[in-house]
């Protein structure tokens, strides 16, 4: 089998908003034995977001960006992450919705990862609206982003049984327990395929 050594692994930009668990776990999964990918990019529209302490601490590269004037933006965000040549863009709480322009640009090539079991429950408060309607399960959901919101082709699924003492927050860390596995698992699939 042919070894990965740092040159020859496949780049990954992580695009946040937030605290960056997802990133985080993406991260240490990128450090396994025989992984094949780094995470060399870390891009959010949020200077205070939570998940930005991972740049520093795992030396990764990372990139604040307005998205006030969309088009412009979008433009050299494209021409920056070819630069960096980045093949997989792993959307992990990232709360921007990006154009069909930048969507073409890495048709096949951005993953999303969804608290819910789509494709129920697209857009905000899943967790609140899941329990509120008396849903058995819940879960969560990777899968490839196009033009419509948490609407591309699902990649991989996980399911969570919603307890009837469930709360929004404590299905919420219970799926996210999840995320953390299921994300590694998409990435793996989505690479064998690239
Ligand atoms: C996760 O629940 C993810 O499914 C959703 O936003 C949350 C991000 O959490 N899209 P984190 O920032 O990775 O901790």
């Amino acid at each position: 089998m042919k070894k990965l050594n740092g040159t020859n692994k496949i780049n990954i930009a992580v695009f946040i908003s937030g605290k960056g668990s997802n990133l985080k776990n993406l991260i240490k999964h990128s450090y396994a034995y025989n992984s094949k990918f780094r995470i060399s990019l870390i891009i959010t529209d949020n200077s205070k977001a939570l998940g930005l302490k991972f740049a520093k601490k795992f030396h990764i590269k990372k990139k604040i960006v307005n998205f006030d004037n969309t088009k412009l933006v979008e433009k050299n965000l494209v021409m920056f992450l070819k630069r960096n040549k980045i093949s997989l863009i792993c959307l992990a709480g990232f709360m921007r919705i990006l154009s069909k322009k930048f969507i073409k640009n890495f048709n096949g090539k951005i993953l999303n990862i969804h608290p819910s079991l789509l494709p129920k429950y697209k857009g905000l408060n899943t967790h609140k609206r899941a329990i509120k309607n008396k849903e058995k399960f819940s879960g969560c959901t990777v899968h490839l982003v196009n033009s419509k919101l948490d609407s591309g082709k699902i990649i991989l699924q996980k399911k969570v049984k919603i307890f009837k003492k469930d709360t929004p927050k404590s299905l919420a860390l219970r799926i996210l327990v999840q995320e953390h596995a299921l994300y590694p698992k998409a990435v793996k699939k989505i690479l064998a395929n690239l």
